[in-house]
């Protein structure tokens, strides 16, 4: 059975998609069978791994919407990809009218449930029904989060989301940690920031932090991964030890 992870924080641009695009590939280096899941309309997984999202014909969309089974729409890359784009945008107002609209997506990954050993899910920046299909599909979640100033003011809440979760759709729905994102480690704030997280929710802070660094813009542009752009880059082998520390927890 996989292991599915979901990558989820409301607020936008913390290195949610880098973070999943980077652990999906380093598990795969592992030797481990993984799909991503790309739940944002915008499709920056899809970009971001080297598939034009407009130029796909059938999406995540097509597999929520239309119960198109998923391995009809996988891409194969690096790891293999549900694709997303812009069709999916109008997903959330037909999932609401529909009964069952949390499970769409954990019913669509039951068909491939034993084709893999992770399937990681790339949610929007939103606590809309499509990140809630995203967080009652997984076993667990990563919070990608960056380290600056006010960055905790949205942990509160995602966690509250993560309890109703837990009451209405998931009651086995486990939080992996915060990864810390963007990290600038020359300045202090960003160690205190990372501190105050993690005693004000009571929540793990994951190690290492990723350092910020313009590798990641240069990989997404190409349409790599971190992992294979800049395979020895120190932001490679950090989240490769994250992947590694993911792979060999136990008791999930
Ligand atoms: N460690 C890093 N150093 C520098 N830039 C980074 C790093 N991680 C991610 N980025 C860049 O920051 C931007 C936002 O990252 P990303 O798209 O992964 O965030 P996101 O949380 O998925 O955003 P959204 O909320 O829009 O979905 C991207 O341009 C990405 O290339
Ligand atoms: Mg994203």
């Amino acid at each position: 059975m996989a292991r599915v992870l979901a990558f989820a924080n409301q607020k936008g641009g913390v290195a949610k998609t880098t973070s999943t695009l980077s652990i999906a590939v380093a598990l795969a280096e592992r030797g481990r069978r993984v799909l991503a899941v790309d739940l944002d309309p915008q499709g920056a997984l899809t970009y971001s791994i080297g598939i034009d999202p407009d130029s796909v014909a059938e999406t995540v969309n097509d597999v929520l919407i239309r119960r198109l089974p998923i391995e009809k729409v996988v891409i194969q890359r690096e790891v293999d990809v549900v694709p997303s784009n812009i069709d999916l945008a109008g997903a959330e107002a037909v999932l609401l009218a529909k009964t069952g609209r949390e499970y769409a997506l954990q019913r669509a990954l039951r068909d491939v449930q034993d084709d893999y050993d992770y399937v990681v899910i790339d949610c929007p920046p939103s606590l809309g029904i499509l990140t809630i299909n995203g967080l009652t599909a997984a076993r667990q979640v990563v919070i990608p989060l960056q380290c600056e100033a006010l960055s905790h003011r949205g942990v509160g809440q995602l966690l509250e989301t993560l309890n109703d979760i837990r009451h209405f759709t998931n009651p086995d729905l486990k939080v992996i940690g915060v990864l810390p994102t963007l990290f600038d480690g020359r300045s202090k704030h960003a160690r205190d920031v990372l501190g105050d997280v993690g005693q004000r929710y009571d929540v793990e802070v994951l190690e290492p932090p990723i350092r910020k660094t313009i590798k990641f813009a240069e990989a997404t542009q190409a349409g790599k991964s971190i992992l294979s752009y800049a395979a020895s880059h120190p932001a490679a082998e950090a989240y490769r030890e994250h992947a590694r520390r993911i792979d060999e927890a136990e008791g999930v």
